[in-house]
């Protein structure tokens, strides 16, 4: 979702705004536009299209000279990207971003057009610019954002300036995530901390329906009527080397590689004289006990690490576990109540729809526990219990760090929940935690295998369709591996528990195409080597992920990557073997010339619905 950033202090605004616009880059956009205070005169820059674009435009149009601004990059929701529809937008008094979606804008729209009002663009944004300065009219800016605020139905991050206030910037937040940075005399609000991070360390997060207002004393907080509150200033653990590339071509290899040291910097956080340990967030043997059915309400990456949290939970803890695609979820009436144990996952903490579904099961009755990787996010603070995992700022659209730091926190936590409920013992407890505590170095040396994960892309590089399978684990795996796939590269690829693939969907399967089979689990192996060899039957270009000591038939196999998992329980190698499905996919995006970093139409964040 779009990037909001505003400034004031005594540095260059376009420089900051530009530059902080850039590090938001990665959230996925369209169009982007600044205003800045000329003095008394407010000049917008703004224009469809990359930042690259608006560096164009500001040359054209010239830069704005000032100290005091609000700048966008836009993710379209309501009119076509186009220069009209960027933000800023204003009606002489009130100039305003808008990060989200206004569900009542209609209304609002005609309401306004009644007063007198007119329209330039075809957003939802542009309305609330106009309701502001409708209730600007005793020119008091704290009341017209609270009577506008009130009226507002939908999710939205606002920045806001008011002409007659040119050292002024104010801020409202409802649905939509962000963030006020607080310097030597100087402060910032932000969708997300990177944008303000080379500055200062110290932010301070806006809850929903909280006001903030930027001026020469720094930033001053208000509730939804207005009231000043107190707001606790906390600092950021990143600095902004973690938050940049480090020399990789890109922040998806970059992050792939760093998958190792957060893994292992997330098992030691959870982890205490070698057994996981949940006391700190709340998450208690008893609370556990009285656990009946769990549900795992995710999207995306994290909800196929959420699929890999059940093969374990139900493997280990016998309890039944229900993975749920967010957006169902929140519709389908779920039946949820008391002695349920709703587990939310999210990379950002503000995916909408998983948000939603955390808000469901919290008014249901379930207890909750997040595991999310922004620990100041909306999903992390909303839930009774929160797991922060510990993979630093990931960047790239497509997830991947994430995804394995998702997936080690819940291998913990499948372990404590079979030891709390007396399935184990706690001898067999600390052997499967001293197991998971070696998957770094499993991880390494799939990573180093990495030239031969560039081999293999290679051979997809005319793909336009492809298949993955495998079973249990491995089907699990095979769905990550599917989406890591597509969304980078743009091939359509489809996971198939490989023992149903011959009920239909085995007739799409043809000469010459590819076949990516995850075959790990030794429980399962002779069944899907017996449907890797009807798919070769077909004449499908099968490539197998497998141990090195996996044995096929002569002619099964075309490609092969061998992997020495060190003696790791089966249960546990997906940690290692998703690297080699992510460097996969990000080699054949490379060398089908896309940016694995900014994949067409995705955000980073999805925080409408
Ligand atoms: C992952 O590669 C995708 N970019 C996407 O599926 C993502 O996992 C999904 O949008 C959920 O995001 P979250 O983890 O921030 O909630
Ligand atoms: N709904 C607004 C628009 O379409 C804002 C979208 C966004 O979050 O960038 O302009």
């Amino acid at each position: 979702m779009c990037g909001i950033v505003g400034y004031l202090g005594s540095r260059d605004c376009t420089s900051v705004l530009m530059d902080g616009l850039e590090k938001l880059e990665y959230r996925g956009y369209d169009s982007a536009g600044i205003a800045v205070f000329e003095g008394k005169e407010i000049k917008t820059v703004k224009t469809r299209g990359k930042l690259s674009a608006m560096k164009e435009k500001l040359e054209i149009e010239g830069r704005p000279i000032g100290h005091c601004g609000i700048g966008h990059t836009r993710w379209a929701t309501h009119g076509e990207p186009s220069d009209v529809n960027s933000h800023p937008h204003s009606n002489g008094r009130v100039t305003i971003v808008h990060n989200g979606i206004i569900e009542n804008y209609a209304e609002l729209k005609e309401f306004l057009t009644e007063q007198g009002y007119t329209f330039l663009s075809q957003t939802d944004s542009e309305v609330v610019a106009c309701l502001l300065d409708y209730y600007y009219s005793e020119r008091n800016p704290g009341r017209a954002i609270t009577e506008t605020i009130k009226e507002l139905r939908g999710s939205y991050a606002l920045g806001i300036i008011f002409k007659d206030f040119p050292e002024r910037v104010y801020a409202a937040r409802r649905g939509s995530p962000l963030i006020v940075g607080v310097g030597e005399g100087e402060s910032f609000i932000a969708s997300d901390i990177p944008a303000f991070l080379k500055y200062t360390k110290n932010y301070v997060l806006l809850e929903d329906n909280e006001i903030v207002r930027l001026d020469a004393e720094g930033a001053k907080f208000y509730d939804v009527h207005g009231i000043p509150i107190k707001k606790e200033v906390q600092t950021a653990e990143w600095d902004i080397e973690q938050a940049q590339k480090c020399g990789f071509p890109h922040y998806m290899l970059k992050e792939i590689h760093e998958q190792p040291d957060v893994v292992q910097k997330t098992l030691d956080s959870l982890v205490k004289d070698g057994v996981p340990d949940f006391s700190e967030i709340g998450l208690t043997d008893e609370m556990l006990r009285g656990v009946h059915r769990v549900f795992i309400v995710a999207c995306g990456t994290a909800m196929h690490a959420g699929i890999i949290a059940r093969y374990a939970i139900e493997k280990l803890a016998r309890v039944p576990v229900t993975v749920e695609i967010a957006s169902e979820f929140r519709y389908m009436e779920p039946i949820v109540g008391e002695g349920d144990l709703v587990i939310v996952v999210s990379q950002s903490g503000e995916t909408a729809d998983t948000k939603a579904g955390l808000e469901l099961a919290k008014s249901l009755g379930a207890k909750t526990l997040a595991v999310v990787n922004v620990k100041y996010s909306a999903i992390a603070r909303e839930a009774d219990m929160c797991i922060n995992t510990l993979a630093g700022p990931e960047i790239a659209v497509a997830s991947t760090k994430a995804y394995s730091v998702q997936i080690a926190s819940l291998y913990l936590l499948a372990f404590r929940f079979a030891y709390a409920r007396g399935i184990i013992l706690e001898s067999e407890l600390k052997r499967l935690t001293a197991q998971l505590c070696k998957t770094p170095d499993a991880i390494r040396r799939v990573i180093a295998q990495e030239d031969e994960c560039q081999f293999i892309a290679s051979q997809l590089i005319n793909t336009e369709t492809l298949f993955f399978i495998g079973r249990g684990f491995d089907y699990a795996l095979s769905l990550e591996g599917s989406l890591k796939l597509k969304e980078i590269t743009y091939i359509h690829s489809e996971a198939y528990a490989a023992g149903e693939l011959k009920h239909g969907t085995i007739s799409l399967i043809e000469h010459n195409v590819p076949v990516i089979t995850v075959a790990t689990q030794s429980k399962v192996l002779e069944k899907t080597i017996s449907n890797m060899e009807e798919v070769k039957a077909r004449g499908a270009f099968i490539i197998a992920l497998c141990r090195r000591e996996t044995t096929f038939a002569e002619g099964t196999v075309d490609l092969r990557l061998n992997f020495d998992f060190g003696g790791l329980d089966d249960m546990l190698v997906p940690l290692p073997t998703v690297c080699a499905l992510q460097l996969i996919a990000y080699y054949s995006s490379v060398l089908r010339g896309n940016d694995p970093d900014k994949p067409r139409n995705l955000a980073k964040s999805v925080t409408t619905e």
